[in-house]
């Protein structure tokens, strides 16, 4: 007898299905799927239909099936017109070949270099902030985490190297994504990213030049990239290069920007939990000292407070995969040409893995605790083969700005309820106005470029 498919949550317009509900509102879909339906439920989206899956064994099923019966290439394939065929936007076989690559740029030794251009960057924004004043954390995350990209992919000369234009390029680039319009329609928004991608793709071919000439004069990702065959020992051409700086550009900049700025909001909006942070930072970080895999690792609070800002506000909300051959879950079946979704709305508030889970309470990720034992109930970095990896990049990135900030500021929350703005790269919280003191016995001076190894 054949297995019946994921039954439909209430609600599907005709013709229209869930789509208008999904763009508006998807959290609110997928919580009630879950409360009609139990762990496995469908919606129907753009004429698809989609199963959304909740619990750590579903979700590891999801991602250990990728790359076997499910398929992410085609799902991001709209990112395709925009950073060209890079990282899962490849064909499978190009993709492992490069995956030895990406292991290298986050190895144990890059990812120290990484926290020296980390402090150096968040510190040099610290001190452009004054003595007093107000900011959108939001907004600042965005320019903060930029900054930390440039600095450590490009080296510490990376304004110079990569122009002024280069943001703006880039960010002409990224608005211009689009998952529903086809890219190459002569709108005016794929008009502007294609002049942008000529644009960015003069700046960068000669900084490559340059590390392909003297690779000895430098040490960042591009000599990197050089220096470190694939798999199959070939070396990447310039536009590979060109298309991995920017597939990591857009997978690490938004994200950790949201992530960043909803840490900090949500740490200001639980003083108790704030003041444990506080004395965690107060005893392992001295005025000036360095930030180093050391400090980072005795800084558990602050990642705890991460960890619990990744399930109650993660940049990266849900995936998707296309089904490509029936997948099995016991009761129901998927089959072939459906979506199939793993979603944080459901599986980072299930109660059989979190207690009280609306409680914002990092503590139970505190060893006694241990909530987050089980990897797969939290979806923020993905999983399996193609779980984030720059996942600890991502993480340092944020214990690295919690830590200078409340060393040296005193900060007040004046937008007390910021919201989640849906993006296409990432979610973020919108416009949120911090109010901050400089303590008066600070003495944080900016880490001198010298010192910088990268
Ligand atoms: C808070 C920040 C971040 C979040 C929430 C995040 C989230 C994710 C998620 C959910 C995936 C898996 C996508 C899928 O399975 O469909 C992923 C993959 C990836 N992320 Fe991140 N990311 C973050 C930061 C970064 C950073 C800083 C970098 C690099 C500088 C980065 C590079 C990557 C790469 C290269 C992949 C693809 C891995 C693969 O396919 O093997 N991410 N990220």
């Amino acid at each position: 007898m054949t297995k019946p498919t994921p039954s439909f949550v209430s609600g599907a317009l005709p013709l229209a299905g869930h789509t208008l509900e999904f763009q508006r509102n998807s959290t609110g879909l997928d919580q009630r799927g879950r409360a009609e339906h139990g762990d496995v439920f469908g919606f129907k989206l753009m004429g698809k239909n989609v199963a959304v899956v909740t619990g750590a064994e579903y979700n590891k099923l999801f991602y250990t099936e990728t790359d076997n019966s499910l398929n992410i290439r085609e799902v991001y394939s709209f990112l395709k017109a925009t950073f060209g065929e890079v990282l899962f936007t490849a064909p499978k076989e190009r993709y492992q070949n490069q995956r030895p690559l990406l292991q290298a740029i986050f190895s144990r030794q890059k990812m120290a270099e990484y926290a020296v251009a980390m402090q150096y960057e968040v510190q040099r924004w610290l001190d452009r902030l004054g003595e007093a004043g107000e900011v959108d954390i939001s907004a600042a995350m965005l320019d903060v985490t930029r900054d930390v990209a440039g600095h450590a992919f490009i080296g510490p000369d990376y304004e110079r190297e990569l122009g002024e234009g280069f943001w703006g390029d880039y960010d002409a680039i990224s608005r211009s994504i689009d998952p529903i319009l086809p890219p190459t329609w002569p709108l005016p928004k794929f008009i502007r990213r294609d002049r942008a991608k000529e644009r960015l793709n003069a700046a960068l071919k000669p900084l490559i030049a340059k590390r392909r000439q003297n690779p000895e004069q430098y040490n960042d990702l591009i000599t990197q990239v050089l220096a470190q065959p694939e798999k199959d020992g070939t070396i990447p051409t310039d536009d590979e290069i060109v298309r991995l700086f920017m597939g990591l550009l857009f997978a690490g900049h938004e994200t950790t920007a949201g992530q960043a700025a909803w840490t900090v909001i949500q740490l200001l909006q639980h003083p108790d939990y704030l003041q444990r942070v506080q004395a965690e930072i107060d005893a392992v970080l001295a005025p000036g000292q360095a930030i180093d895999g050391g400090v980072l690792r005795n800084l558990e609070h602050v990642y705890w407070a991460i960890d619990e800002t990744t399930r109650l506000k993660p940049s990266a909300a849900m995936q998707m995969r296309i089904v490509e051959q029936d997948l099995d879950l016991g009761e129901v079946v998927v089959p072939a040409g459906w979506l199939i979704k793993v979603s944080a709305a459901t599986s980072h508030h299930n109660d059989e893995a979190f207690a009280d889970p609306e409680r914002y309470d990092p503590l139970r990720f505190s060893p006694e605790r241990n909530e987050g034992k089980n990897t797969f109930n939290i979806i923020g970095f993905g999983g399996g083969m193609h779980k984030c990896t720059g996942m600890n990049f991502a993480k340092n990135e944020m214990a690295v700005v919690v830590a200078l900030l409340f060393q040296q500021f005193d900060v007040e929350l004046i937008t007390q309820d910021p919201h989640v703005v849906t993006g296409v790269g990432a979610n973020h919280p919108s416009a949120a106005i911090v109010r901050y003191r400089r303590k008066r016995q600070s003495e944080h001076a900016v880490v001198q470029q010298e010192a910088v190894a990268v």
